[in-house]
């Protein structure tokens, strides 16, 4: 079995390029069945998530080429519709956009259920109460979702989420494109990834406005056409390096980053005594002395992200003082206490709230990633710990964290993948 070993308690020095969004690029490569012809995505970070979905699409008839290494480029026009693989679909939360992909091109969908990170329950009500305003019908069985348009095909209308969710957002705006008249959708999500998914689209000929703001309006165009597009950087990649650094020390250049994507994370820091500054696409992070105790509360875009609070935690462990984190999206996104407080953190949970007393140091314990994030912040208190840290799970962390062993060794990581013959 795969592991991370690490020895914590090497200050990070030097600088770390950012790739581009996983959370971004899953929604484009699915929203490429809308176009029906070839387009080219540069930055694509090559994470498993991402090579699985250009994988699912390769399945269903679409060519992928890749062109350099973060370069693909996939046509789908010989894309058959129904035909997606449900083994491969079952491992893919973003495996849920071939619904709205494939009713916006061809009038019906037959997908299997997705999967993803395991925080409880994943309802998709949303999604389908925007299908349906859409004008199409939504049923399940055991295996396969099923949406299927009117005759006369999908009608833009009004919809309002209940919920800003990120996914129904998305899978209503790929379902509105090529719908005939004009969609509103109210109380979208307003993450960065969904603005850059509307600018693919736009860029194939799709009429969006609003992205990035909680209205959002579609007016439907009858086909798209190819484009050339790239992907933009990985909010969470780059909060999870100034997290790793304000909790080990050292002087870290994270690179290729949008400044104001980090806005929640850098004044987190900033209140913690972490040093931040800011450049054009640079946040150079320096940290000499143990930071201080912070109160967290996670909610929705511009809000601090959910994606970034295991690794808060992880940092916040060691803190000087008593800080909380509170949980508004994922309630039960507390897996990763349990392994925590396996290397020596003071955690205790109660409902949506994480109480961490700040100890000085972590000690290193083998330990499990339960899920993607919860991956990173085992690795953020691994890098602290005194002895030696030894990760499993680490297929859940390459789902979202390209070459995350490499890009921690080059700014002076004690830190390597491992094969362990234990199970
Ligand atoms: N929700 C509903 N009904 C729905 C949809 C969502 O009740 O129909 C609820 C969820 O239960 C949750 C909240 O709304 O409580 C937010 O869910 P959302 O739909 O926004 O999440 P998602 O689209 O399933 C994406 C990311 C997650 C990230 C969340 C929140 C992808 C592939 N996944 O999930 O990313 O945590 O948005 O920002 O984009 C990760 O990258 O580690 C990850 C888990």
């Amino acid at each position: 079995m795969k592991k991370i070993s690490l020895r914590g308690g090497k200050p990070l020095y030097g600088n770390i390029n950012i790739s581009g969004m996983k959370n971004a690029a899953l929604p484009i490569i699915f929203a490429s069945i809308l176009v029906g012809e070839r387009c080219v995505v540069e930055n694509l970070p090559m994470v498993s998530d991402v090579e699985l979905s250009l994988k699912i699409l390769e399945t269903m008839g679409a060519k992928i080429e890749r062109l350099e290494p973060n370069v693909v480029a996939i046509d789908t026009s010989g894309f058959v519709n129904g035909t997606s693989p449900v083994e491969m679909v079952s491992k893919l939360r973003g495996s849920t956009y071939l619904l709205g992909a494939e009713l916006g091109r061809f009038g019906e969908a037959r997908v299997g259920s997705s999967g993803g990170c395991d925080f409880g329950s994943r309802p998709i009500d949303q999604h389908i109460k925007g299908f349906a305003a859409l004008g199409a019908k939504f049923e399940s069985c055991d295996t396969y979702n099923f949406v299927k348009a009117g005759p006369g095909g999908l009608y833009g209308t009004s919809v309002y989420l209940d919920i800003a969710s990120v996914g129904a957002t998305i899978n209503v705006m790929l379902a509105a494109t090529l719908a005939k008249g004009k969609t509103t959708i109210d109380n979208a999500a307003r993450e960065p990834h969904i603005v850059d998914l509307a600018n693919f689209l736009n860029m194939c000929g799709a009429r969006i406005t609003g992205a990035g703001t909680s209205v959002i309006k579609i007016t439907g165009v009858e086909e798209l056409h190819s484009c050339r597009y790239t992907i933009l950087p990985d909010m969470i990649e780059a909060g999870t390096y100034m997290a790793a650094v304000a909790a080990v020390g050292g002087r870290v250049g994270i690179r290729g980053v949008v400044p104001k994507h980090m806005e929640t994370v850098t004044a987190k820091l900033l209140e913690m005594g972490v040093d931040v500054e800011i450049y054009d696409d640079i946040i150079t992070v320096s940290r000499f002395v143990r930071p201080g105790p912070a109160n967290v509360k996670t909610y929705f875009y511009p809000g601090f992200p959910t994606d970034m609070h295991p690794q808060f935690s992880a940092l916040l462990a060691v803190a000087n003082g008593t800080s909380t984190v509170t949980e508004s999206v994922w309630e039960q996104r507390f897996q990763y206490v349990e392994e925590l407080t396996k290397m020596g953190a003071d955690i205790t949970v109660e409902g949506n709230r994480a109480t961490i007393n700040g100890v000085e140091r972590l000690k290193g314990a083998e330990v499990t990633a339960t899920d993607l994030r919860a991956g990173a912040a085992l690795i953020i208190a691994g890098l602290n710990a005194e002895g030696e840290t030894r990760i499993s799970g680490v297929d859940k962390i390459e789902r979202g964290y390209y070459d995350i062993v490499g890009k921690l060794k080059a700014i002076g990581a004690d830190i390597e993948l491992v094969e362990d013959s234990e199970q």
